[in-house]
This record gives C-alpha cells, sequence and structure tokens, in this order.
C-alpha cells in the first residue's frame, strides 16, 4: 500500500466545508455562473456555447485546439503553443502528473514552504529525499536565496516552485525567478512551478514583475496552471500542464494516458470561452479588483484588533496568513489554531483554516490561521462580522 501522509488541507475543506455558513477559507476567486460567463462573453444564451449537435465523443484526447491555442496565449513572452499544452483535471492533477512522471526514489527535492502539501507529500512518498526552503515571518516571509543555494545537492532532481504562493499570498519576482532558473542551469535541475494563481498579482508595484516560470528562456521546466483559482470557475475541473520542452510534454502525455483519456467536453467548451482573450480579460480585471477591495476589509479588521492579529498583507493570489495572540489575561501567548478554528466556526458559522495543522507542523505557523479572501465581497464581510464578534467577547482585555 502506498505510504502517503493525509493531505491535512483537503480534509480540513472536507470536513468543514459543509456545515460553514460563512465561508472564508476558500482559495478561489469568487466563483461566476455560466450567466456571468455568457455576459462577459457576449453569448446568445448561458449555454450557448454548447453544441446541442456535438456527439458526445471522448473528444480531442490532449484537451482541444482551441482550449490549448488560449492557454498558450498567456505565456506571452514563452515560446509556447497549442502543442505545448496538456489539458488536466485541474492543477491537482497536473501537479501529481509532473510529480509521479519526473521523480524516482532516491531524488533530492527541494520544494519551497509552506504551500500546498500534494507538492511535497507526493515527492516523499514516491520516495524522494525533500528538502523544505522555508519562508521567513520575521522577513516578511520573504525566501532567502542563499538557503535555496546550499539546499543543493549533487543528486537534486527538481525544484519545486509555487508562484503566486498559497498560503501566504506572496511572490516571487522576475529577478528572483531569474535567480533561481541560473542555478538550476548550473545543476541541470528541472524546476516544476504550481502556477495556479498566475497572474493574479494585485499588488500594484509588482504587477508586471511576476512572469511565468515559462518565460525566462529555461528550457526543463514544467509549469500547472487551472481555471479554478484567478478565473472562477473550478467547477469545471480543467487545469494545464505546460512546458517548452517537448520531450517533457511527450512523457507528461504518456503517463496522463494512464489516469486521464480526455477531460470533459463540455468543460472543455466552457473553460474555451472563459478563456477567450477578451474575455479572459474581463475575469482578470473583476478578480484583481475584488481581491484589492476584499483585501482592504481585512486590513481593517486586523487594525481594530491590534493586540491580537498580525499578517504580512499579501501582493498576490488569494490567501494570507493571520496570527493571532491570546488576551494577556490568558497569558498572551499565540492561539491553538485548530480549537480556535473549531470554535469560531461553531460558535458564529465563519470557517477558516488552521494554518499549523494544514500546513506543516513546523512551529514557523503556530497561532496562525489562513483566510481565503476573493470570495465574494458579501460572504467576506459576513465572515469578517463572525470573526470581528468572537475577537472581540474573547480576545480583548
Ligand atoms: C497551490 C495549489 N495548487 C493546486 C491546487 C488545486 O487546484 P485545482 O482546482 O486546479 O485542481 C490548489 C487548490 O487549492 C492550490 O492551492
Amino acid at each position: 500500500m502506498v505510504q502517503i501522509k493525509e493531505f491535512e488541507v483537503e480534509k480540513w475543506m472536507d470536513e468543514n466545508e459543509g456545515d460553514a455558513i460563512h465561508n472564508i477559507a476558500e482559495t478561489c476567486c469568487s466563483s461566476i455562473t455560466l450567466e456571468e460567463l455568457q455576459q462577459l462573453s457576449g453569448a446568445d444564451s448561458p449555454l450557448a456555447f454548447l453544441d446541442p449537435k456535438q456527439p458526445m465523443t471522448y473528444g480531442p484526447i490532449r484537451g482541444s485546439v482551441a482550449l490549448r491555442t488560449h492557454i498558450a496565449e498567456i505565456y506571452g513572452a514563452a515560446p509556447i503553443s497549442a502543442d505545448d499544452v496538456l489539458i488536466t483535471s485541474g492543477a491537482i492533477h497536473a501537479n501529481f502528473l509532473s510529480l509521479y512522471a519526473l521523480i524516482s526514489p532516491g531524488d533530492h527535492v527541494v520544494c519551497q514552504y509552506p504551500t500546498y502539501q500534494q507538492l511535497y507529500s507526493i515527492p516523499e512518498s514516491l520516495g524522494a529525499d525533500v528538502t523544505l526552503w522555508k519562508a521567513n515571518f520575521s522577513d516578511k516571509w520573504a525566501m532567502s536565496y542563499k538557503d535555496l543555494e546550499s539546499a543543493i545537492r549533487p543528486n537534486t532532481k527538481m525544484i519545486i516552485l509555487n508562484n503566486p504562493q498559497n498560503p501566504l499570498g506572496t511572490v516571487m519576482t522576475k529577478e528572483e525567478l531569474q535567480k533561481i532558473v541560473a542555478l538550476a542551469r548550473a545543476h541541470d535541475i528541472l524546476i516544476h512551478c504550481d502556477e495556479v494563481y498566475w497572474p493574479l498579482v494585485h499588488d500594484e508595484h509588482i504587477q508586471s514583475q511576476v512572469p511565468s516560470i515559462t518565460e525566462l528562456g529555461y528550457d526543463n521546466v514544467v509549469a500547472t496552471g487551472s481555471m479554478s483559482k484567478a478565473y472562477s470557475l473550478a467547477g469545471i475541473r480543467v487545469g494545464w500542464l505546460v512546458s517548452p520542452k517537448k520531450a517533457l510534454i511527450d512523457l507528461l502525455a504518456s503517463v496522463r494516458h494512464y489516469t486521464t483519456i480526455s477531460v470533459s467536453q463540455i468543460d472543455d467548451r466552457i473553460a474555451t470561452l472563459a478563456m477567450r482573450p477578451d474575455v479572459r480579460r474581463k475575469i482578470l480585471e473583476r478578480n484583481i479588483a475584488l481581491a484589492r477591495k476584499n483585501k482592504a476589509c481585512v486590513e481593517a479588521l486586523i487594525a481594530e484588533f491590534p493586540s491580537v492579529c498580525e499578517w504580512v498583507t499579501p501582493n498576490a493570489g488569494t490567501t494570507g496568513l493571520i496570527r493571532l495572540r491570546q488576551k494577556s489575561t490568558n497569558g498572551g501567548g499565540f492561539i491553538e489554531d485548530v480549537s480556535f478554528c473549531h470554535n469560531l466556526q461553531r460558535e458564529t458559522g465563519t470557517m477558516l483554516v488552521p494554518a499549523s495543522h494544514c500546513f506543516g507542523a513546523g512551529k514557523e505557523f503556530v497561532g496562525c490561521v489562513r483566510i481565503g479572501y476573493v470570495c465574494s465581497h458579501e460572504e467576506l464581510v459576513r465572515g469578517l462580522a463572525g470573526l470581528r464578534s468572537y475577537l472581540a467577547q474573547y480576545f480583548v482585555d
């Protein structure tokens, strides 16, 4: 039997989402309806993108050319064409395929941390030796290039990145990525970059400075992406793998045959419409505006409770970590995040994610909860109202 750790964040969502009244734990930008997609695209009806006469065959195995062409277009500065894109059932499937196809027992891999647990638990389950490349809280969760450099070994096979990053909401800019690429090139290391939140960069100072890893002139890379987060369409379960290196895409396609024949043809049609350049642009504009507006609400709540809450303001993606303290009459130490989240949800209906439990048992995340703040504005306001009343009742002296 495969030896694999529980995927804690997905387990938490599974066990708690059903009872949540105000879900501010979700990582997708507020999901759109088919009716909204119709309005954004100017289609005649919410189902205009479906052809009732289309036979429901498997369809094109790698995904339709139209969809893969639209996806290739988002990697503007990279030499990516439809042939370099493979459609998958979400980025979770894309990540799995890349890690499964490319890592062997005894390989060493370095994985950015914290991140989506899949990115280090799958390599571990495959028998790889995993070094976590850790963000530094005392330096606004910055990643130290020196730490990465010293983690490299002669048998390092892969550097695994997540940019923009979940749960911290931080990004590595072009300059930082270029250093990583130079290091990988010097040691002939493959880079896998989970870009499921890209290009959702809402900090205006760096908005234009965060390229895809495929755009930096290094072929030995695999990027994964998805309709779920930046494009608000998690329900269609469409993601992708991209690489400028043909041999990598061919290998990934061979391994993919064992897990997927094709994705749903209906999902493919919906994704094709949403990724049409004019529609895609409108969805991204909507989500960047929503992220900015909602982030300001979270900042306002944190400012109301200066002795209780702190965070490093996220500049991209949909999530951030808030660190919380007990009131001083209770010792003023960090909260215990699992019981905090359970009690908060039971008393107010507001759902959050306990970070030390879901993002590794490292001491770094003690007292932290993850908030997903790019849900609908109304949901966020209601969720924050629950959190506000709970903090006022139990955490203020
Ligand atoms: C970093 C990261 N990668 C991948 C996924 C999976 O996304 P998808 O819905 O595209 O499978 C998630 C979902 O939360 C995520 O946060």
